[in-house]
Formats: structure tokens, C-alpha cells, sequence
């Protein structure tokens, strides 16, 4: 797919090449960190299932994986910090490594809650990964996490698996939507 000529995009924040060293180099991570474990992938769906295909590629140790799907709780507004699972992981996870695999970091509260549900499992270790971490002015994430492939700006992005209404998740890229799309 042609990254120029998507209609919705304003501009490409990060090409599929970018994308791929970034996944490279958080993999070769992982696979030095996790040397000798065979780590336990969970995936949160949706927007997590691109960058989770890809960086278990990437992986050179034995790995294996498992999804979760989480909403926000209530009332629909979104970073509430209370998820609620619609879909749990149905791997036994004590004593397992695990790697929490997301797409975006926004606020860190629903990884803040994730990791607080799946530590209640007794897991050997918890830790997350993350595509992308979006930079907010003034607000710190509530969590920190051990591996973040990139910083993205307060923008509406899309792409490798972040959505706008469900869509988008396919682009190959990661490019901020134009404005009229949304407004
Ligand atoms: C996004 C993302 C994280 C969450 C991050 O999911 O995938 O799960 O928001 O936000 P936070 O750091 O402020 O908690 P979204 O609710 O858009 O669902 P999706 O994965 O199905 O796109």
C-alpha cells in the first residue's frame, strides 16, 4: 500500500522501515533479557495483535503467546483506569515470565491495571512492552515500561493496529489522520 496516497492520512509519522527496526531492536532486547526463560507474549487486543505478530518474530528464545481483550468499564470513557476483561488469557501464568504487548501507551492505566490482575496470578516476572508511548504535555504515565519502541506525538494516530472507529488498524505505517476525517 502506498504511503502517499492513503486519503485519510495528513502525514506518515513512521514508515513500514522505521516500524521494522524499531520491532528489530526491541526484539534483540527481549531475546538478550529473556536469555534461557521462555517467556508467556500477552497480547491486548485489539490494537496490540500487529506489533505482537511482529515482535514475536523477532525473538530469537523460545516464546509463546496468549490474547486478552479489555474495554474501558462504565460509562465508555476511555482511560478510566477500571478495564474490564472481555476476553482473559486462558494460559496458567505462575511462574512464567510474561510480556505484556501493547500498541500505544496513553495514560498507562490500563497497563497499570493489567499488570496489577496478571502479579495477582504469581507470575516469575511481569513486564510490558510497548509499541509506542504517546507524549502528552504534563501527564506522566502511571506506569513505566521496560520496552518502548517509540515516542509519538499527541496526535490522532493510526495505523499498525491503532485505529479511528475500528479502522485503520491495516495500514502498514503509522501516520496522524487528517482532521476532517474525525471532526
Ligand atoms: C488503547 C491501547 C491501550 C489503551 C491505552 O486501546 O491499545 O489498550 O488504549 O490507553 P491508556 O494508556 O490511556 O490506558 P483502545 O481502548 O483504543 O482499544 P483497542 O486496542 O481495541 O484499539
Amino acid at each position: 500500500m502506498s504511503e502517499q496516497l492513503h486519503p485519510d492520512i495528513e502525514f506518515v509519522l513512521l514508515s513500514e522501515k522505521q516500524i521494522r527496526g524499531i520491532v528489530q531492536d526491541l526484539g534483540a532486547q527481549i531475546s538478550k533479557d529473556y536469555e534461557g526463560k521462555s517467556p508467556l507474549f500477552v497480547s491486548v487486543l485489539r490494537g496490540g495483535f500487529v506489533f505482537t505478530a511482529d515482535l514475536m518474530r523477532a525473538v530469537t528464545v523460545p516464546c509463546s503467546v496468549d490474547f486478552m481483550a479489555v474495554s474501558s468499564y462504565g460509562d465508555g470513557v476511555k482511560s478510566s483506569g477500571v478495564v474490564q476483561i472481555v476476553k482473559d488469557i486462558s494460559t496458567k501464568i505462575e511462574g512464567r515470565h510474561v510480556i505484556i504487548v501493547e500498541d500505544i501507551l496513553d495514560t498507562g492505566l490500563t497497563l497499570k491495571y493489567l499488570i496489577g490482575l496478571l502479579e495477582g496470578r504469581h507470575p516469575a516476572s511481569v513486564a510490558v512492552a510497548t509499541f509506542a508511548v504517546k507524549d502528552i504535555p504534563g501527564c506522566t504515565p502511571a506506569i513505566e515500561p521496560a520496552y518502548v519502541g517509540t515516542h509519538v506525538p499527541n496526535e490522532f494516530v493510526v495505523g499498525y493496529g491503532l485505529d479511528y472507529a475500528e479502522r485503520y488498524r491495516n495500514l502498514p505505517f503509522v501516520g496522524v489522520l487528517k482532521p476532517e476525517v474525525y471532526s
